[in-house]
């Protein structure tokens, strides 16, 4: 048995799950690599998969990288406050995550998220039409190419975007044989409670 849940210690479980995501920056294979992200529009709740770019501990921040013309850039200016869902099957742990939306473009943070890209990801940036934007037919973009125009380049780096989300609260869920389990962590009062599943 190698799942690092089973124990009751409120303060090891929090520091496991930063721990947990934080290496998931580093394999795609990793069910936290990918996460929920869902924000406000217009009083409907959005939700949308992303990729997990960065996860600071020690701010407690997780980033990931988008297209500031894409439609939850309007919504996060609106109300910046969003919230996370993880599952990693194998750990059987659900995350929910609250959070505080900063969008960074042209910044220090932005800089080096565009330097650390892929030529593909980068290519995700190129699209003519707006995301979002209902169109007659699907516009294709090579992501694959290994010789780009530098004026396309360039185009996508106006694009991009850095949407950092400062974390404030998780709600913790793990089901398992042994006894279901759940916690949430408020960082604004910094109290760690069980709560009933
Ligand atoms: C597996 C997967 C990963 C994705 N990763 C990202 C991502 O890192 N950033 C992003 O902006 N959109 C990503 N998308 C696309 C979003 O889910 C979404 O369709 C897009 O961002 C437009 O969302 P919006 O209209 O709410 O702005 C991903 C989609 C999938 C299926």
């Amino acid at each position: 048995m190698n799942n690092q849940f089973y124990h009751n210690n409120l303060e090891d479980i929090e520091v496991q799950i930063w721990e947990e995501l934080h290496q998931s920056t580093k394999s795609a294979n990793t069910p936290f690599h990918q996460g929920v992200l869902a924000s406000i529009n217009d009083n409907v709740p959005e939700q949308r998969s992303v990729i997990v770019r960065n996860v600071d501990i020690s701010e407690k921040t997780i980033s990931f990288n988008t297209d500031i013309r894409s439609l939850k850039i309007e919504q996060l200016k609106i109300n910046g406050t969003v919230s996370w869902l993880f599952y990693d099957k194998t750990l059987k742990v659900q995350l929910r995550m609250y959070a505080k939306a900063i969008i960074h473009i042209e910044d220090d943070v932005a800089k080096l998220a565009w330097e650390q890209s892929r030529l593909s990801s980068k290519m995700c940036y190129t699209t003519q039409q707006k995301p979002g934007s209902f169109i007659n037919e699907p516009e294709l973009i090579e992501v694959n190419k290994t010789d780009v125009e530098p004026e396309l380049l360039a185009f996508a780096h106006d694009n991009f975007a850095v949407i950092e989300t400062k974390i404030f609260a998780i709600d913790f869920v793990f089901l398992n044989r042994k006894g279901n389990k759940r916690a949430y962590f408020d960082y604004q009062s910094n109290i760690f409670k069980w709560r009933q599943v």
